[in-house]
């Protein structure tokens, strides 16, 4: 290594560390932001009860193409007790009812680099819904550089608490990385003894989901989202076009079963499905339930850790 490499490089490194990220990137993030926020927008403008969830999901789906997005993962609908991973199967036939806390949660990447946001929707003024919005906006007050995660996690606890409700205890927020829509470490929303501090640049998803006293999710049996994990053989010839497609088209992120009826019959894509969750090829995403069917409301932002911290999906 010559010497005037070595001085170039430490010349941009310091340059780097003042531009908090790669200016290119850095637009990217924000342009998978905007279109979240704009979809917000327009949906809350929108929504009312009556309307079918998958009206909804289409509606989202659509907006966030034409605006030169690409999906994350598909948008999740998850109603009341349903906290999180519910997307719409193809002919699904619910629709909002008067009162139903609706959580819309959605991930658009451009270039891989993601905004995941998530909203709250109920057609009457409900205090749960304005806590987790609070709780969100309390925990990004304190993001900046050498915040812990432990920190977080208690001002996320306590402010819930304070508004007199609780967390889901098993729900985390979590890093970004570049198709990697849940990198590690994981940001719980409760007291917790993680050291780990934020560094400026690093891109986080807050998402506290609130309910009546402290909850817990669990799996239920419903499936509707899958991932690419690996290759392995399987014999259906739909299975392996799926996977092609899971691995190649959908950039080894979460998908919507309801997608694959575009290319084959539902008959097919069952059975492709159970073929290749069978062999290990693919990771399946269960909607996730209250235990207690307590209502829960979720709030989420992506942001990149500064002082201030860039929200790119408000
Ligand atoms: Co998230």
């Amino acid at each position: 290594m010559s010497f005037s490499g070595f001085w170039k490089r430490k010349a941009i490194k310091s340059l780097l560390q003042i531009i908090i990220m790669d200016p290119e990137v850095l637009e990217k993030y924000k342009k998978a932001g905007k279109i979240c926020s704009q979809v917000r927008e327009t949906i809350l403008s929108e929504i009312q009860p009556g309307m079918k969830i998958l009206t909804l999901a289409e509606k989202i789906e659509d907006m966030i193409k034409e605006k030169g997005g690409e999906f994350a993962f598909p948008v999740n609908i998850s109603i009341n007790e349903i906290t999180a991973h519910y997307t719409p199967s193809f002919n699904d036939q619910t629709r909002i009812q008067d009162g139903d806390v609706v959580k819309i949660d959605i991930g658009v990447h451009v270039d891989g680099y993601i905004g995941d946001m998530a909203f709250t929707y109920c057609s009457k003024p409900d205090p749960l819904v304005e806590a987790a919005q609070k709780v969100l906006k309390s925990a990004i007050s304190i993001v900046k550089p050498g915040v812990t995660i432990g920190e977080i996690g208690e001002k996320i606890e306590e402010t819930a608490k304070s508004l007199g409700f609780g967390i889901i205890v098993n729900l985390t927020g979590h890093y970004l990385g570049r198709y990697d829509f849940h990198a590690s470490p994981f940001i719980p929303n409760i007291k917790n003894d993680s050291k780990h501090t934020l560094k400026k640049g690093d891109v986080i998803a807050l998402e506290p989901f609130v309910c009546k006293t402290n909850g817990y999710i669990k799996d239920s049996s419903i499936i509707e989202i899958y991932r690419y994990i690996q290759d392995r053989p399987v014999r259906l010839m739909e299975a392996r076009k799926i996977l092609e497609l899971a691995k190649n088209q959908f950039h080894s992120l979460p998908f919507a079963k309801r997608w694959l009826y575009r290319y084959f019959s539902p008959l097919k894509v069952s059975l492709a499905l159970n073929q290749l969750q069978a062999a290990g090829a693919l990771e399946t995403y269960p909607v996730l339930r209250e235990v207690e069917n307590k209502k829960t409301a979720q709030a989420e932002h992506t942001m990149i850790v500064d002082d201030p911290p860039i929200v790119t999906t408000l």
